[in-house]
């Protein structure tokens, strides 16, 4: 067994653990990062694709935005389809110029990875790691463990351990019963995801209401299409061949006059859907970011965003209670809380809105295209679709996080009513 000490140990290397560590480096604080799968494998799951303003902000006041600058496509809109008709909502004339920024998600976790290893060298994140565990969460030196990728057992003694595990980590589950509320939701229906190689049909993403369920049109490049499927949650992806996949596509699509164009599909595969939401985020020295605490349904566009907004909170908070000041660190949870729950809520509506609940009656369809005639027609509906997509509670301020205030803002410049005091960043 190798002993070691840190200041943060840091469980998960997703978004939210390499954002984690690259933040808490620029305060001067030191951590150990591990992660159970390998380099390329963190680099190549597909998942998310837009980032909110706010994001976009904080990844280039941390100094990882260079690329993202570059090959980041901005979109100040998306369509809503729905009954044989395509409709826009113009996120810059309804929020007074906030737009989101597609760049996908292993691009973020790309740039995060190289800058670590670029600063720090090859032991910055230890990948391909097992046995992970957390212990002596109560005390002032918690305790992580793992075994490394040459089978060597380490025990690291920390000052604070922040699980990033994702939802399906060992953090959350090493919290006593009893400590966490847990709030959760599962939907009848999963999103078939697929990358294809063919430039995008469209010039904004386009989510589709079809009574035989929902249809996403996003992207990852110019030459590079993102598309979902609504499909049921025990589908197997053995049945769904490119060719079916395209034609249910197309189907769901469909629009006089607009083509979808179709090409090689490069990966597919079937996400299940789930609101889920844990409470507080913290136990004794142990603080969980991200989807290790929370999940949303993808169809809001969220979890990356979340993740990211949790650790700009929680980065400052561990320096406060590093030196000493443990009142951020206690807010910590109910700051993040605010911001999860408005995502959560944004997240439910806009899936319920545009799925079809297999075996619904009628009704759900007409209420569900009733609420979408009124989001494309009301000035206020549509409103508050764009002020929530592009992110309504605003991330943290201050010098990692620095870009046109306020960021995340409402258009109206006024609180989002409930928030809490957004935390600042404490200059070093
Ligand atoms: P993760 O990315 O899950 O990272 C956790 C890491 O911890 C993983 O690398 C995992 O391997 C590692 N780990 C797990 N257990 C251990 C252990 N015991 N020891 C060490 N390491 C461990 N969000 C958006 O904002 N916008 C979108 O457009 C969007 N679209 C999505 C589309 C799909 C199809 C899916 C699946 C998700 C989408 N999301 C979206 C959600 C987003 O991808 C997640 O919310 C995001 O990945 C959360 O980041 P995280 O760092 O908290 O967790
Ligand atoms: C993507 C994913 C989403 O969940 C969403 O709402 C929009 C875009 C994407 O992967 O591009």
């Amino acid at each position: 067994m190798m002993r070691t000490r840190t200041q943060v140990g840091i469980v998960g290397a997703g978004p939210a653990g390499l954002l984690l560590a690259h933040l808490l480096a620029r305060r001067g604080i030191e951590s150990v990062l591990i992660e159970i799968r390998s380099r390329e494998y963190c680099e190549a799951r597909q998942r998310a694709g837009v980032l909110e303003d706010g994001s976009v902000s904080l990844l280039r006041g941390a100094g990882v935005g260079d690329r993202l600058d570059r090959q980041g496509l901005e979109h100040g809109g998306i369509y809503l389809q729905f009954g044989g008709e395509r409709h826009h909502i113009d996120f810059r004339d309804l929020t007074g110029g906030r737009t989101v920024t597609v760049y996908a998600q292993t691009e973020v976790v790309k740039d995060l990875i190289a800058r670590r290893l670029a600063d720090r060298g090859g032991d910055a994140i230890r990948f391909s790691v097992s046995d992970t565990e957390v212990a002596e969460l109560d005390s002032d030196r918690p305790v992580l463990r793992y075994t490394d990728a040459d089978g060597t057992r380490h025990e690291v003694i920390c000052d604070a351990i922040a699980g990033c595990d994702g939802f399906h980590g060992i953090c959350r589950p090493a919290i006593p019963a009893g400590a966490l509320t847990v709030w959760e939701r599962d939907y009848p229906y999963a999103w078939l995801g697929i990358l294809a190689d063919i430039p995008p049909s469209t010039d904004e993403l386009i989510y589709a209401h079809h009574p035989a369920g929902f249809a996403l049109h996003s992207l990852r490049s110019p030459t590079v299409s993102r598309l979902y499927l609504q499909v049921d949650p025990d589908e197997r992806i053995e049945t769904w061949s490119d060719e079916r996949i395209w034609a249910e596509l197309a189907r769901r699509f469909e629009l006089p006059g607009w083509t979808l164009q179709q090409g090689p599909v490069l990966d597919k595969s079937i996400t299940p859907m789930r609101s889920f939401v844990s409470a507080p985020m913290r136990h004794g020295r142990l603080f969980l970011a991200g989807d290790a605490a929370h999940i949303v349904p993808p169809t809001g566009a969220k979890g990356l965003n979340l993740a990211l907004a949790d650790v700009a909170v929680l980065a400052p908070a561990l320096e406060a209670l590093l030196h000493g000041d443990g009142e951020p660190a206690a807010s910590y949870s109910d700051s993040c809380l605010a911001r999860v729950w408005r995502s959560t809520h944004f997240s439910w509506w806009m899936t319920t809105m545009l799925h079809r609940t297999p075996g619904a009656d009628e009704m759900e369809q007409q209420l569900q295209l009733s609420q979408l005639r009124y989001v494309v027609s009301s000035r206020a509906a549509a409103t508050s679709l764009a002020e929530n997509y592009t992110g309504f509670v605003p991330l943290p301020t201050g010098p990692l996080s620095t870009g046109p205030a306020p960021t995340g803002a409402p258009p109206s410049g006024a609180p989002p009513t409930g928030a809490p005091p957004v935390q600042a960043e404490r200059s070093q």
